[in-house]
């Protein structure tokens, strides 16, 4: 047991991660700037969970006031998920998250090298697969992200590769998430998208709800059963999960590591529609628009690495993570906004 540095802890994956490690019985520390997080997050975990969380203010890229933190605490590993993650953003801003999330990255390591901390688990994304040459993806498969979101992932990872190779005191787990969805089972923390959500539950659940008319759906003309795209949708419960196990296996981590955090199974589009409106008790309204640039046809992951060297595997099933996501968004119309 020890004390874990979480950036971007007030997040919607960051919260579920914080609530994870403290279930786990370590001391958790937040780091965030509040651009898409919520202090109102981080207190409901520590209501959650009966643990105190301390809450630091700040961005990773401030070198000083992160810093400051480290000195306040003993740190003995670090989770990173504070950055952007806009896909259409990053293609009209590439040089905003170039800034950030590179910047963010250099910051975080030097910090915690400077703090002889040298244990770390960062949050990247299947997004670095592009198009993949076929499912299941391995963590082996060539990385050829297609934006810049995912090419800031790609390069993060390439900077962790490159600084563990040159130390051999590191040891850093990336994490490459597939789709997380769904909420903690008690309500109390979830999505809560800034402005219109880009994914697919999130807005569907804010169509649900009554804050959206219709939800698209982007394309039905694609290879697949349906015509619609597949994805390896996870719980955000589990993917929180695979972090704590992450965080166990560093020890035994060489230098740096990828792991795949899926299902191992595909939905498609039109499967989540149908599970989701199974779990809100009627039919999501919704129509056929056309293909969003640069959507893949299928993404879904090799899982074995994860379970083989984590004895990690996700539990929860599509129904679980509608519903939970469904009982969290109409507890929550507002995200945190109100009621909180
Ligand atoms: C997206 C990002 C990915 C990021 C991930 C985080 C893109 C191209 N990719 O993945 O880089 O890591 O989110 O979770 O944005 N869909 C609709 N209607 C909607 C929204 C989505 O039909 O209103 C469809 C999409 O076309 C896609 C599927 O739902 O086929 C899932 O979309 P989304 O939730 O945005 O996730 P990804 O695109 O897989």
């Amino acid at each position: 047991m020890g004390t874990i540095l979480v950036t971007g802890g007030a997040g919607y994956i960051g919260s579920h991660v914080c609530l994870a490690v403290a279930e786990a019985g370590h001391d958790v520390v937040v780091v965030d700037n509040l651009v898409n997080g919520s202090a109102t997050a981080v207190e409901r975990v520590g209501e959650l969970t009966g643990a105190s969380i301390e809450l630091h203010v700040v961005d990773v890229t401030d070198r000083a006031a992160l810093d400051r933190a480290l000195d306040a605490h003993d740190v003995d590993a670090a989770i990173h998920l504070a950055g952007l993650k806009s896909v259409g953003e990053s293609m009209a801003e590439p040089l905003r998250y170039y800034d950030v999330n590179i910047n963010a990255a250099i910051s975080l390591i030097g910090a915690l090298e400077r703090h002889g901390v040298f244990r770390l688990v960062f949050s990247s994304s299947a997004t670095v697969y592009g198009e993949p040459d076929g499912v299941p993806i391995p963590e082996t498969a060539r990385r050829r992200s297609i934006n810049p979101y995912g090419r800031t992932k790609q390069l993060q990872e390439d900077l962790f590769f490159d600084v563990a190779a040159a130390d051999p005191r590191w040891h850093i787990g990336l994490l490459r998430y597939f789709n997380p969805v769904g909420a903690h089972p008690s309500g109390r923390i979830g999505e809560d998208p800034a402005g219109t959500p880009n994914n697919l539950m999130p807005y569907l659940m804010q169509v649900a709800v009554g804050r959206r008319d219709d939800l698209t759906v982007f394309g039905d003309d694609y290879p697949t059963p349906d015509g619609t795209c597949i994805r390896d949708y996870l719980h955000v419960v589990d993917l929180a999960d695979g972090h704590v196990a992450a965080l166990d296996a560093l020890d035994d981590v060489a230098g740096c590591r990828p792991w795949n955090l899926g299902t191992g199974e595909g939905y498609s589009v039109l499967e989540v529609i149908g599970a989701a409106s199974r779990a809100i008790g009627r039919p999501v309204p919704h129509e056929v628009g056309p293909r969003r640039p640069g959507d893949v046809p299928e993404l879904v992951a090799d899982v074995t690495r994860a379970q083989n060297e984590l004895g990690w595997r996700a539990e929860r099933d599509l129904a679980a993570m509608c519903a939970d996501h469904w009982r969290w968004q109409q507890q929550n119309p507002d995200g945190y906004r109100v009621g909180a």
